[in-house]
C-alpha cells in the first residue's frame, strides 16, 4: 500500500473540501504533524494576524503561537497597546512542516502549492472573523493573504496596502526579530513590528 507514502492517500489532492481542519488531507503535511492548528482569539476581532505554520510547541499544544514566536509577539503586542484578547491568531499552513535534526524537529519553509492548499482554511477563517485589518507576519503570510508567490516583504513592509475590501499590513514575523544576531538590529525589527501593529490598530474604525 502506498497509504502514508505521499500523495495517494485519500483526499490528498486540493481540489478535495474537507468539512473539518481534523480530516484535512488537502497536502501531505498532516503526515508528520502531530494535530492541524487552526486560529484562536477573539471571534469579533478586526484585527486577524497571520503567521507561517504552527512550530514545535504549537504542534504539540494544538494552539498557535504559544512557543518562543508567541512570547515575542506578546510583547509586541503589549508595546503596541494592543491587547492580544482582542485579535485573532492564525498561521497561513495549519501544520508543522520539519525535518529531523538529531533529535530535534527543525522547521522548514512551506512550499508555494503547501501555502496554496491551506489558503482554503485562511478564507474560511477570514469569512468567519471578518477583520478589517490582517497583518502578515512575513513572506509565508503575505503571500497566501495576497493570494501570490510573486511578492516580497520588501515591497510592502511598513506600508498598509488595500486587498479584497481589508486592509493588509506587513511586519516582519516574530522569528526573524527572534534571530536577528546583531542587537540593535533586533530592537529595530521589533521597532518595526510594533509600528506596523499601530498602524494596524489605527486603520480599524
Ligand atoms: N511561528 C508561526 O508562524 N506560527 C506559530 O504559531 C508559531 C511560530
Amino acid at each position: 500500500t502506498r497509504r502514508g507514502a505521499g500523495g495517494d492517500a485519500p483526499g490528498s489532492e486540493p481540489g478535495q473540501h474537507p468539512a473539518t481542519l481534523d480530516e484535512c488531507r488537502r497536502c501531505d503535511l498532516w503526515q508528520h504533524a502531530t494535530q492541524p492548528v487552526g486560529g484562536a482569539g477573539s471571534k469579533r476581532a478586526r484585527i486577524m494576524l497571520v503567521g507561517e505554520q504552527p512550530g514545535d510547541q504549537e504542534d504539540i499544544a494544538g494552539a498557535p503561537f504559544v512557543g518562543p514566536a508567541g512570547k515575542l509577539l506578546d510583547r509586541v503586542c503589549e508595546a503596541a497597546g494592543v491587547d492580544r484578547r482582542t485579535v485573532y491568531v492564525t498561521n497561513a499552513v495549519k501544520h508543522f512542516k520539519w525535518e529531523p535534526r538529531g533529535k530535534r524537529r527543525m522547521h522548514k519553509t512551506p512550499a508555494q502549492r503547501e501555502i496554496e492548499a491551506c489558503s482554503y482554511w485562511l478564507e474560511k477563517e477570514l469569512a468567519q472573523i471578518k477583520p478589517q485589518v490582517i497583518v502578515a507576519m512575513g513572506t509565508t503570510a503575505l503571500k497566501s493573504v495576497l493570494g501570490t508567490s510573486h511578492v516580497t516583504l520588501k515591497d510592502t513592509l511598513g506600508r498598509a496596502l488595500r486587498h479584497e475590501g481589508r486592509w493588509v499590513v506587513t511586519i516582519y514575523h516574530p522569528s526573524y526579530a527572534l534571530r536577528v544576531p546583531d542587537e540593535a538590529a533586533r530592537k529595530q525589527a521589533f521597532a518595526t513590528m510594533v509600528e506596523g501593529l499601530r498602524m494596524a490598530q489605527e486603520l480599524v474604525d
